[in-house]
């Protein structure tokens, strides 16, 4: 092995366009860590907007005037190749994945806490798994917190705003799994694959769908993409239900900040309105991978990008306009 590797990073806040690749020593890992040889690494929103800076409140914690951590990608699928001091439950050669929360994935190698990371299925790809920590991780907190599948018994129908991106996608197959009705919107054209998902109706995002849906229709809300004010998602639920808030959008400055605070305050109702702030999970992670192996989830991958075309990855999700996961792998090394 090396002691310098490939990295796509950025110095300074900004677009995608700015990423570039350079060399940079291979991390050494410390105390519980072990190294990954990078084999998929799959990117979010969160990964666009800690590109950015944007908005301004993330930057005393991931970098005042630049960032902090100037390599992106948040979920990574790689194998063992090396053990910090003191590491328990990873061997050399282990295929796993794992949540990165300050980044790093967009590079040959990266050191992860041995903690946060599960073992891959041999039959699982590294691009599936990769999709898995962030954007499953997530999707699966928000069904927990809105109660979905929680009551035996009982079919909860569910509306889940935004339901063909990275988190929508995931969130619309579990659902469906624990056995709500699911409704969703999205645009048109991704209509089909989200019905495929397990939605039973699905409504146009482009087209202020819910203004005319009776109120108390859904038993729970998982609002992904916002853009619908709080009082419209209250109206549509049911007393007793749950709305939850998982989506980042907001001002420039404060971003999601000032909706949570409206959200608190109207929770004082019956209808609770409940801020996700989803977590590295590596148990849940275990139980979606089983899910994976199982067929019984499928990550949707619009496309996978060559390390070499990482920077364009980055673009096409900055663009806003995903369809399930986009992807960077290496080549078999
Ligand atoms: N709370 C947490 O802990 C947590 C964790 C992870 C992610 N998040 C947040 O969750 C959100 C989704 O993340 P992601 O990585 O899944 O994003 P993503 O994959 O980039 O989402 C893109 C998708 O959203 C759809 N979309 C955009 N605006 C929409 C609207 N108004 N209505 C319905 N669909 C819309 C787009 O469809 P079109 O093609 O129709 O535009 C596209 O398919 C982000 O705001 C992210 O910051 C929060």
């Amino acid at each position: 092995m090396t002691d310098t590797m490939s990295a796509w990073r950025r110095e300074t806040y900004g677009p995608a366009s700015g990423v570039a690749l350079e060399r940079i020593p291979v991390p050494v890992p410390h105390h519980g860590e072990v190294l990954l040889r990078v084999r998929a690494t799959a990117l979010n929103a969160g990964d666009v907007r800690l590109l950015l800076g944007d908005p301004l409140l993330v930057r005393p914690v991931f970098g005042l005037t630049r960032p902090k951590h100037p390599v992106r990608g948040m979920e990574v699928a790689g194998t063992v190749v090396a053990l910090g001091p003191d590491v328990v439950g990873a061997e050399m050669g282990e295929d796993v994945v794992g949540e990165l929360v300050g980044g790093g994935g967009l590079a040959e190698y990266v050191r992860v806490p041995a903690s946060r990371l599960v073992p891959v299925p041999p039959d699982i790809p590294a691009a599936s798994a990769a999709c898995l920590p962030v954007a499953g991780g997530t999707a699966w907190q928000a069904l927990d917190l809105a109660g979905v599948g929680l009551r035996h018994g009982h079919t909860p129908r569910l509306l889940i705003i935004g339901a063909s991106g990275g988190v929508g996608t995931f969130a619309v197959q579990l659902a469906a799994l624990r056995g709500a009705e699911v409704w969703a919107t999205c645009s048109a054209r991704n209509a089909p694959l989200v019905e495929r998902l397990g939605a039973v109706r699905t409504l146009d995002h482009r087209e202020s769908p819910l203004s005319g849906i009776p109120a108390g229709r859904f038993d729970a809300i998982i609002d992904i993409a916002g853009g619908v004010p709080l009082r419209e998602l209250q109206r549509l639920t049911v007393h007793g239900g749950t709305i939850v808030l998982v989506t980042g959008d907001g001002g420039h400055v404060l971003g999601p900040i000032p909706r949570m605070l409206r959200a608190a305050v109207l929770s004082l109702g019956s209808r609770r309105i409940r801020p996700l702030t989803a977590s590295p999970r590596p148990e849940v992670l275990a139980k979606l991978l089983e899910l994976v192996a199982e067929g019984r989830v499928v990550p949707v991958i619009e496309r996978e990008y060559p390390f070499s075309e990482a920077s364009a990855a980055l673009a096409h999700l900055e663009a806003g306009h995903t369809v399930g996961k986009v992807v960077v792998t290496h080549p078999a090394r």
